[in-house]
């Protein structure tokens, strides 16, 4: 159900969510990660964010997670690339120079397929969940990030009775909640951005908050 979801908006081209430009709290604040360049990056339900060719131009390789082939075809082909592919369990690997992005559920992957990684960044992927997801997403990052590597999550919050997900509203309570046995936990940034989202506006939500957070792996 929630893969079919999926499947049908890029088939339809229904992905509103996608950014024509990088979002400003990865620039804003990626820095505090505080990372070589060189680091791998695990960038969970990747969409063909921009935010990953941001990451690259930073010298970071990235290692992403996708159910859509569209968006992992539209994301290469964007890019000038043509990826190689490779069959794993339950994954199809595409690659091509610093990017590399996993076809398959990102709930189901292991640290063996994922690789190494130094760090997460999750735009939309938490929001994206229904609450029977949150959990197990939450365990997925907790599983696949080694001790001491960081991420920056970027969430909603808005009185979600008056609005269905995704994206969903998931309030600081639940994500220290979710995170916080496996997280240390900061929130960096809550901003208001209901003027740039009239969707929100047009159905009486009286403020939209986009909200970012610095958790390390305990
Ligand atoms: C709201 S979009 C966000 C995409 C991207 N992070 C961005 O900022 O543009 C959520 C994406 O997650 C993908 N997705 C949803 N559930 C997934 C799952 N279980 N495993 C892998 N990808 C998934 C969807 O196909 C969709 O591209």
């Amino acid at each position: 159900m929630h893969h079919d979801f999926w499947h049908e908006r890029w088939q339809t081209g229904q992905i509103g969510f996608h950014q024509a430009a990088v979002h400003p709290f990865l620039a804003r604040w990626w820095a505090r990660l505080e990372l070589p360049a060189d680091a791998r990056i695990y960038v969970p339900l990747c969409g063909k964010s921009l935010d990953m060719v941001w990451l690259v131009e930073r010298g970071h390789r990235i290692v992403g997670s996708e159910l859509s082939p569209i968006a992992i075809h539209d994301f290469f082909a964007g890019r000038g690339l043509e990826p190689t592919c490779t069959e794993e369990p339950g994954f199809r690997r595409h690659c091509a120079g610093p990017f590399e992005i996993l076809e398959g559920d990102a709930l189901a992957l292991t640290p063996d397929l994922l690789g190494p990684v130094d760090a997460a960044y999750d735009r939309a992927a938490l929001v994206a969940l229904p609450p029977d997801l949150r959990r197990p997403y939450a365990a997925s990052l907790a599983r696949l990030l080694p001790s001491g590597a960081k991420t920056l999550l970027i969430a909603f919050e808005y009185p979600q009775e008056m609005r269905g997900g995704p994206p969903f509203s998931v309030e600081a309570a639940e994500i220290r909640e979710l995170f916080e046995s496996a997280f240390r936990f900061e929130q960096l940034e809550r901003l208001d951005i209901l003027a740039e989202n009239p969707k929100f506006a047009e159905v009486g939500i009286p403020a939209l908050l986009e909200t970012a957070f610095l958790m390390e792996r305990r």
